[in-house]
């Protein structure tokens, strides 16, 4: 059996060892940020976004940010190496760290945060939602206001993508509720876009996670002379639009064939643009290192 390792605070582990504490603030509370990144090789995608919205999101919650972006990076490529993963995801993980009494609030000095990393093979999915598009479930958006942190608080996304799988979809789409009826916020673990009479639409960064895969997306239909716009996108809109996908580090950009009783083209076209750019930048970023 091979013998799989982890990064933990300044160490490399058997992954079986149990080395964090139980009274660690990322198990009792949930008090911890994450990220998951796409790992080819020895490249890791986007590697500086990813780090740079982790530490964004640490400052903002008073947890100190242990190591600088290039102890980081070498740690990340040894561990990779060490597990031997040629295409794969890694996840990063920072918690508040251990705090033996369990009080709510957090000593204000002192805290040394848990710093872990994983380096996985990609998760298995099946091409054929990339081929033909995805199925994929209306359920409400149960979250807190956080959202634009990538918090380990993540119940309702997993209760949401739960619900899809088990009907046999890939991801949810959640809504919330305003004056004017349900918006979709985003996916379970996605952002999305649509498509309406050849303009493409995606939610504004309104408590829901500025996605790094958004982001590019947004820049490369931009500079190919799509229009995008941001804002509150109503789930009749999304009922009526001609082409939806969904934007993530694992999914790329994924068609979106069907939600509810409402099937799409998929891929559309706009989608299809959207596909080529996104595998062309990353290519080209993989280039470049
Ligand atoms: N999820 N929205 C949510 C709620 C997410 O969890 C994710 C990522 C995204 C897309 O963000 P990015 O483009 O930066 O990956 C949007 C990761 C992939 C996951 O939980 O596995």
């Amino acid at each position: 059996m091979k013998k799989l390792k982890a990064f933990l605070n300044g160490k490399f582990i058997e992954k079986k060892e149990k080395a964090i504490a139980l009274e660690d603030r990322g198990f009792t509370f949930g008090d911890g940020l994450f990220e998951v990144l796409r790992t080819k090789n020895s490249h890791i995608f986007f590697f500086e976004d990813h780090l740079l919205r982790m530490k964004y999101s640490a400052e903002f919650l008073g947890i100190p940010f242990p190591y600088s972006f290039d102890y980081i990076k070498e740690m990340a490529l040894e561990l990779i190496s060490l597990n031997k993963v040629n295409d794969g995801e890694l996840y990063i993980e920072l918690t508040r760290g251990t705090d033996l009494n369990r009080e709510h609030r957090y000593p204000s000095e002192d805290m040394q945060p848990t710093f872990f990393m994983l380096a996985f093979p990609l998760r298995q999915i099946d091409p054929e939602n990339w081929k033909h598009g995805a199925t994929v479930f209306p359920y409400p958006d149960l979250r807190h206001r956080l959202c634009e942190h990538k918090t380990i608080n993540l119940l309702p996304n997993v209760l949401a993508k739960n619900f899809a799988y088990a009907h046999g979809g890939y991801e949810a789409l959640m809504y919330r509720e305003d004056h004017m009826g349900k918006y979709v916020t985003e996916g379970g673990s996605s952002n999305y876009f649509i498509v309406k009479n050849g303009r493409v639409i995606t939610p504004e960064i309104d408590n829901i996670l500025p996605g790094i895969t958004r982001a590019k997306v947004i820049k490369i239909l931009k500079s190919h002379g799509i229009e995008v716009i941001e804002r509150r996108v109503y789930l009749e809109e999304f009922l009526n639009a001609d082409e939806v996908f969904l934007v993530s580090t694992v999914s790329k950009v994924m068609p979106v064939r069907k939600i509810a009783d409402r099937e799409f083209t998929a891929p559309g076209e706009i989608t299809m643009t959207a596909m080529k750019l996104y595998g062309r930048l990353m290519e080209e970023e993989k280039g470049r290192h």
